[in-house]
């Protein structure tokens, strides 16, 4: 039985005041977890200090939104998982189709990352998800299937049992239109798939959770589906009562 993943990716935004509300009105609902669920917060990387701190001794788990391919060394504005590990983050966001397009991040680059993660003791959250183009072309499969392949070939099929992977549809994130759940239940299966060629158990056993749109509305249709084990939450995770109402609707 896989356990279900929730995570707050709060991307770009956020303040001192704003992160210290925000997780003031989260704690009194998830201090204590919720059953069966790992819970996930991943700040922008000043705050992250905050949030462990803010968070200490509740059920919430500390997140990155980036990690540098390189552990040490001349890469000015870069952090390192290493720094990451030392701050206690214990996931981190790699493949965001925000950086692959808009800071240029390729499959190469993705999977070395996703190595650094898991160098530093770091369980990456690989992103993956096609285009509304690559959708409507009937590509949607095969492209996140070569985004899998570049990990996997860097990898190996084994480093997904301490991975986890976001099927993250581009046209669904930020759009507030959510792939249908057979939409997203059928590219869960998908990738379950193409894991299962290399490895039916790792296949069966790793975490494969939704992004894109996600509300407490859509929610509990969402995470109810087979391969569905949890989301990825974008701007529903900024708000804590969406937030509370989506990490509960785990069944
Ligand atoms: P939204 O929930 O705002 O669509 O964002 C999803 C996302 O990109 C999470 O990483």
């Amino acid at each position: 039985m896989r356990r279900a993943l929730i995570a707050a990716n709060w991307k770009m935004h956020g303040s001192r005041d704003f992160i210290r509300e925000l997780v003031g009105q989260l704690l009194p609902s998830l201090s204590n977890g919720v059953n069966g669920v790992d819970l996930v917060l991943c700040p922008p990387f000043p705050y992250l200090a905050q949030v462990a701190e803010l968070s200490r001794g509740a059920e919430l788990i500390l997140g990155a939104q980036n990690i540098c391919s390189e552990h040490e060394g001349a890469f000015t504005g870069e952090i390192s998982g290493r720094m990451l590990a030392d701050f206690k983050v214990r996931y981190v966001i790699v493949g965001h189709s925000e950086r692959r397009k808009l800071m240029a991040e390729n499959d190469a680059l993705v999977a070395r990352k996703f190595v650094a993660a898991q160098a530093s003791g770091l369980i990456p959250v690989l992103c993956v998800g096609e285009t509304l183009d690559e959708r409507n072309s009937g590509n949607a499969a095969q492209v996140v299937e070569q985004q899998l392949s570049a990990v996997l070939e860097g990898s190996g099929v084994e480093a997904l049992r301490s991975a986890v992977i976001a099927y993250e549809p581009v046209w669904a994130i930020g759009t507030g239109c959510s792939a249908s759940t057979s939409q997203a239940q059928d590219m869960h299966a998908s990738i379950r798939r193409m894991i299962a060629e290399h490895d039916p158990e790792v296949a069966q056993s790793v975490q494969i959770v939704y992004g894109g749109s996600v509300t407490p509305d859509n929610a509990p249709d969402l995470f109810s589906q087979p391969d569905i084990d949890g989301g990825l939450i974008g701007g529903a995770s900024l708000n804590a009562e969406s937030f509370i109402r989506i990490c509960q609707s785990v069944s």
